[in-house]
C-alpha cells in the first residue's frame, strides 16, 4: 500500500495539473469541492487516515497535508484571478472601438443646377418686388393658346410643337395639353388678381420636339408679368436691364430687337453683349458679340381685355426666359441634354 505521504504528493500533482485546464469560475468551484470539499474532498478523505498512522509519523504527514492545503488554496486564488482577467479582456475586446477605422463617408446632396439658376433669377426679381407663383403643367388649349391670342389653326401655333393629352374630350371640356410655355400663367394670374401685378412664374414646359444640343422635350421657363396703371416700355427696359446686370455683371450692355409673340405688342427679344468676349465675337456668342437671353413685350390690349382689364387704364409688360439656356451660357455647357440625363459626373460640378 502506498503511504499517505506518497498519496499526498500524487494528489498535489493531479490537482495542480487539473487546475491548469480550468477555464471558468464554475469549473474552479467544482475543482475545489473535488479536492478540498469537507465531505468527499480528496484531501480531507486522505486525512481521515491520519489517526491510523504511528504517532511518530503523524506530525510529519500533518505538516505536509497543511502545506498541500495552502498550495491548493493559493493555486485556487491565482487561477481565479487569471480567469477573471481573461473574462475582462474578452469583454474589453468586445466593447473596443477601432479608432483607426476610417469614418463612414456622408454624401452631401446638392441642388440641381437648374434649381440653382431658377433660385438665383427668382431672388433678383423678388428683390424688385415680384411675387413667385406656380401653375399647372397640364393646361387647357384656352390658357396655353387662345387667351394668348393664338387661335386654333393660327400659323403662330407652329412655334410651339405641342404634346396633346390623350383625353376623352366631352363637350364643353377644353382640350388638354402639356404646357409649351409658362405664359398661360399670365392669364391665370390676371384672372385671379387685381392690378398692380408683379409676378414671376418658374416651371416646367414640354414640347413635342426632336432633341438636340439646344432643344429638350422637357425644360424650364421663367415667365414674368407686371401690370399696373401707366406702365410703359421704359419700365420694361429698366427692369430687364437691372436684371441682366445683376445676373451677368454690372458692365453688361443690353440690346432690344423687334420680335413677334402673339400676346405682346410690341414684342422684342433681348440680348446682352457677350460676357465672354465683351462683344468682340467668340464661340459663346457665335461671333455676333451678342447673346439672346429672353423674349419680352408690352402685354397685348386684347389679352388685357380678355381678362376684363381696361387697356386704356392698365398696361403691362411680360417676359419669358429659359434658365437652362442661361446656365449653359454662364457655365459654358454645350448640350442642354446634360441637365436631365442624371449623370453625376455632370451634376456634381455645380
Ligand atoms: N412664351 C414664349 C415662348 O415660349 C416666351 C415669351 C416671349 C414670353 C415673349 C413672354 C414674352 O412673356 O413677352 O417662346
Amino acid at each position: 500500500m502506498t503511504s499517505i505521504k506518497e498519496q499526498l504528493i500524487s494528489l498535489e500533482k493531479h490537482a495542480m495539473s487539473d487546475l491548469k485546464q480550468i477555464e471558468t469560475e464554475q469549473g474552479l468551484d467544482e475543482w475545489r469541492i473535488n479536492y478540498q470539499g469537507r465531505r468527499n474532498g480528496q484531501l480531507p478523505k486522505l486525512l481521515e487516515e491520519l489517526p491510523k498512522l504511528p504517532i511518530e509519523d503523524r506530525r510529519e504527514v500533518g505538516i505536509a497535508a497543511n502545506k498541500l492545503r495552502d498550495t491548493l488554496e493559493i493555486g485556487y486564488n491565482e487561477r481565479l484571478q487569471e480567469i477573471k482577467n481573461s473574462e475582462l479582456q474578452e469583454k474589453l475586446l468586445e466593447e473596443t472601438i477601432d479608432v483607426s477605422l476610417p469614418g463612414r463617408k456622408q454624401t452631401l446632396g446638392k441642388l440641381h443646377p437648374t434649381t440653382q439658376t431658377i433660385r438665383e433669377i427668382s431672388s433678383i426679381f423678388v428683390n424688385l418686388g415680384y411675387q413667385i407663383v406656380d401653375g399647372p403643367e397640364v393646361e387647357s388649349d384656352y390658357y396655353n393658346f387662345e387667351a394668348l391670342n393664338i387661335p386654333p389653326d393660327h400659323p403662330a401655333r407652329d412655334q410651339w410643337d405641342t404634346l396633346w393629352l390623350d383625353y376623352n374630350n366631352e363637350e364643353g371640356i377644353r382640350p388638354l395639353l402639356l404646357r409649351t410655355h409658362t405664359s398661360p400663367m399670365q392669364i391665370r394670374t390676371m384672372e385671379n388678381q387685381e392690378p398692380p401685378i408683379r409676378v414671376i412664374v418658374p416651371g416646367r414646359c414640354y414640347r413635342h420636339e426632336a432633341t438636340d444640343t439646344t432643344h429638350e422635350s422637357m425644360f424650364f421657363q421663367i415667365e414674368g408679368l407686371a401690370v399696373d396703371k401707366g406702365i410703359t416700355f421704359a419700365d420694361l427696359k429698366g427692369t430687364l436691364y437691372t436684371f441682366a446686370r445683376k445676373l451677368f455683371g454690372a458692365e453688361r450692355k443690353i440690346r432690344f430687337r423687334c420680335d413677334f409673340f402673339p400676346f405682346v405688342e410690341p414684342g422684342v427679344d433681348m440680348s446682352i453683349d457677350c460676357f465672354s468676349c465683351d462683344g468682340i465675337g467668340c464661340r459663346v456668342c457665335s461671333n455676333t458679340g451678342w447673346i439672346e437671353i429672353m423674349g419680352a413685350g408690352m402685354v397685348h390690349p386684347d389679352v388685357l381685355k380678355r381678362v376684363g382689364y381696361d387697356p386704356d387704364v392698365y398696361t403691362g409688360f411680360a417676359f419669358g426666359m429659359g434658365p437652362e439656356r442661361i446656365s449653359m451660357l454662364k457655365h459654358g455647357i454645350d448640350d442642354i441634354r446634360h441637365f436631365y440625363t442624371n449623370d453625376l459626373r455632370f451634376l456634381e460640378q455645380f
